[in-house]
């Protein structure tokens, strides 16, 4: 049988590759930085813009009314984050603003597709480093033509693992995010990492650079297709407890196999956070 999404997948990779040349140019130019939650927070008029122009893409292509949309700065603005069984696309137009504006060569973009709440492809278009990362359900992720596998690690002291500290800078979040770091790093592994951006990160586990990826703070556009792509490449991603992993809830880990994620998952400090879909 056709695949029913084979034209929202082909036109995603179009519309995130044409974002990632609207980024790279704007990049060239001086960046004027606002900010949203915290000081650490940041958002530029290219985020806005790319966003505007990747949902405009899509409503323009399957602008019936049957889609709906779900993007990082229009959720900023006020709109809801609400997923229902409608296909939705979900977008993160700059994962790795922080990156973007100190010119840390980092910067991704993020379209997922869901529908019936379960996420069909994903799409990351790491755009300075000119990489198409891209997985759709049941058949495979790739590096732009390359399939992609995890890492076949399973010995945790051969392992290199990343994490991000995110933008809320309370004492108390940051030191359990240290002192979860710390303790994974004296487990001992061979290295900690963090490229800035969570769907790059994910890319990273999903390609076998690296054997897991875990954030607790990451939002729903930020690793919607990440999770496609670690998935389609033989890896699991779960709840930062080891349940399962739920799109809203801001947690996650992702890696290579269970081994890896069990033996992580033992050191992770856990600390609460508002859902994506908090009233
Ligand atoms: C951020 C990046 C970063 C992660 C933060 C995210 P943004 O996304 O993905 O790696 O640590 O939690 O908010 O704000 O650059 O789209």
């Amino acid at each position: 049988m056709a695949d029913p999404w084979q034209n929202e997948y082909d036109f995603a990779v179009q519309v995130a590759r044409a974002a990632g040349a609207v980024i790279r140019k704007a990049g060239e130019e001086e960046i004027k930085v606002q900010t949203k939650s915290s000081t650490v927070d940041l958002v530029t008029k290219t985020d806005e813009r790319v966003e505007k122009i990747i949902i405009g893409s899509l409503k323009e292509g399957f602008g019936d009314g049957t889609h709906c949309f779900i993007g990082e700065e229009s959720v900023s603005k006020g709109e809801p984050v609400i997923l229902t069984d409608k296909p939705t696309w979900i977008i993160d137009p700059v994962d790795g603003t922080t990156n973007f504006v100190h010119g840390f060569p980092f910067v991704a973009v993020s379209i997922a597709f869901a529908v019936n709440k379960e996420l069909e492809f994903g799409v990351v278009y790491s755009c300075l480093e000119d990489k198409m990362y891209k997985a759709r359900k049941g058949k495979g992720a790739f590096c732009d033509d390359e399939q992609i596998q995890v890492s076949d690690v399973k010995d945790i002291h051969k392992s290199i693992i990343i994490s991000e500290h995110g933008t809320d800078r309370s004492v108390e979040k940051v030191t359990k995010i240290f002192s979860t770091m710390q303790k994974i790093l004296c487990i001992p592994v061979h290295g900690l990492r963090g490229s800035g951006t969570a769907a790059t990160n994910m890319c990273l586990v999903a390609s076998g650079a690296v054997e897991a990826f875990f954030e607790i703070g990451i939002h729903l556009w930020d690793i919607a297709a990440g999770v496609v792509i670690v998935r389609e490449a033989g890896g699991l991603v779960l709840d930062v407890d080891g349940g399962p992993f739920d799109l809203m809830s801001r947690r996650m880990m992702s890696a290579n196999n269970n081994v890896i994620a069990q033996r992580i998952i033992k050191e992770i400090e856990i600390f609460p956070v508002e859902r994506d879909d908090a009233p």
